[in-house]
């Protein structure tokens, strides 16, 4: 007899009971349609994977000057609401759960892709190296306007405001995004973050954003409804911090309060550690977070199942694997053989490569 937990041992997380504990992480997939607006299309896409314990949506950003890609879906527009009801009633029908990630991208963005040609926003008027993604192909990043301390509470406020849609728009819950350079990180780093207000400086005025929407999206779900990711040893979209263990330790630390329904972190022993930053084991993380923890980033079936039953992680969240196999669960369940992802449909175009993945033997939705 095996008493060892696995990835298809049930769990509570949060307000949920979850048939497994295989995650789909939120992966952007630039397929939402004029106006960011998801469409039947994604409903498909989300609804064919279904048998995930949970589902996380891609980033979907809170406000027009959230964006930094083309065609991401938003979650500020009455029609988005409505393209996003399609994907709930789709998964729901199915029997799945799905938390919609909130998402305001700073300064990872560009002019071309913000309201009135405006510069993008961030902490600290600091330009990240490398290109952003517009509609015409790549351009460099340029140096973005730091927001004024009066703008700040509107920043919470667009978030609150997402939360409210996605509430509306029939989510099970929502995810902050606290990760990967995106605003919350920005201000959370002291690689992008250098102002001299209460926004800036120590660690606990850089955290103050991050706490600060948590709790507004809290305010809006309840604790039990609300996760938060974070990439404490990512360099994705040119971050650095001088001490990501103290850092990233101290949010940890303090989102103990909100009692959420789970973290889940970019694993920091690995994941973008290779690509430059600084491993730190998760176990540092687990030793100060006392709820539910989601680990991802290249899990195969046998590591994920050590990782829940070593106690290392609650969940594992796969992300290719889902986006090449839509019965990701039944194929672990089998342990039979997997789909192989095709990079180059991964961002943008239709059906192909998002829908058209087989399942194991007739496709899971017809
Ligand atoms: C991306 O669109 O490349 C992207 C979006 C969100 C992430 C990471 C990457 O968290």
């Amino acid at each position: 007899m095996n008493l060892a937990k696995n990835l298809f041992t049930p769990i509570d997380l949060g307000a949920y009971r979850l048939p497994n504990r295989i995650v789909m992480a939120p992966l952007t997939r630039n397929r939402a349609a004029a106006g960011n607006v998801p469409t039947e299309l994604n409903a498909i896409y989300y609804a064919q994977r279904a048998s995930a314990g949970l589902l996380i949506t891609e980033a979907s950003q809170v406000a027009p000057q959230g964006l930094g890609y083309p065609a991401t879906p938003g979650i500020h527009s009455p029609e988005q609401v409505a393209g996003w009801k399609l994907v709930t009633e789709a998964v729901h029908a199915k029997g799945g759960r799905i938390f919609l990630q909130l998402w305001h991208v700073g300064r990872i963005s560009h002019p071309d892709l913000q309201p009135d040609g405006a510069l993008p926003v961030a902490p600290s008027a600091i330009a990240p190296q490398g290109m952003a993604s517009t509609y015409e192909g790549s351009k460099p990043f340029v140096t973005p306007r730091a927001l004024d301390r009066s703008e700040i509470p509107g920043i919470v406020e667009q978030y609150r405001r997402g939360a409210k849609n996605a509430l509306e728009a029939g989510f099970d819950g929502v995810e902050v995004h606290g990760a990967n350079g995106y605003l919350l990180d920005q201000f959370l780093r002291d690689g992008s973050n250098q102002r001299t207000d209460d926004y800036g400086g120590s660690i606990e005025n850089r955290a103050r954003l991050m706490l600060e929407v948590t709790e507004a999206v809290v305010g809006v779900w309840g604790s039990n409804r609300v996760g938060i990711r974070l990439s404490p040893s990512g360099t994705f979209n040119d971050m650095r911090d001088s001490n990501p263990e103290a850092t990233f330790g101290y949010v940890v630390e303090q989102l103990n309060r909100f009692n959420l329904a789970y973290l889940h972190l970019i694993d920091p022993s690995e994941a973008d550690a290779r690509h430059g930053g600084k491993a730190i084991p998760t176990a540092y993380f687990r030793s100060i977070y006392q709820g539910n923890l989601i680990v991802a980033s290249d899990y195969d079936l046998a590591k994920g199942n050590e990782a829940i039953a070593s106690g290392a992680a609650d969940l594992v969240a796969y992300g290719r694997l889902f986006i090449a196999n839509p019965d990701l669960v039944e194929r672990f369940r089998l342990n039979a053989p997997l789909n192989t992802p095709d990079v180059n449909t991964f961002y943008g175009g239709d059906a192909k490569g998002y829908t058209d993945y087989p399942a194991l033997s007739v496709q899971s939705v017809s």
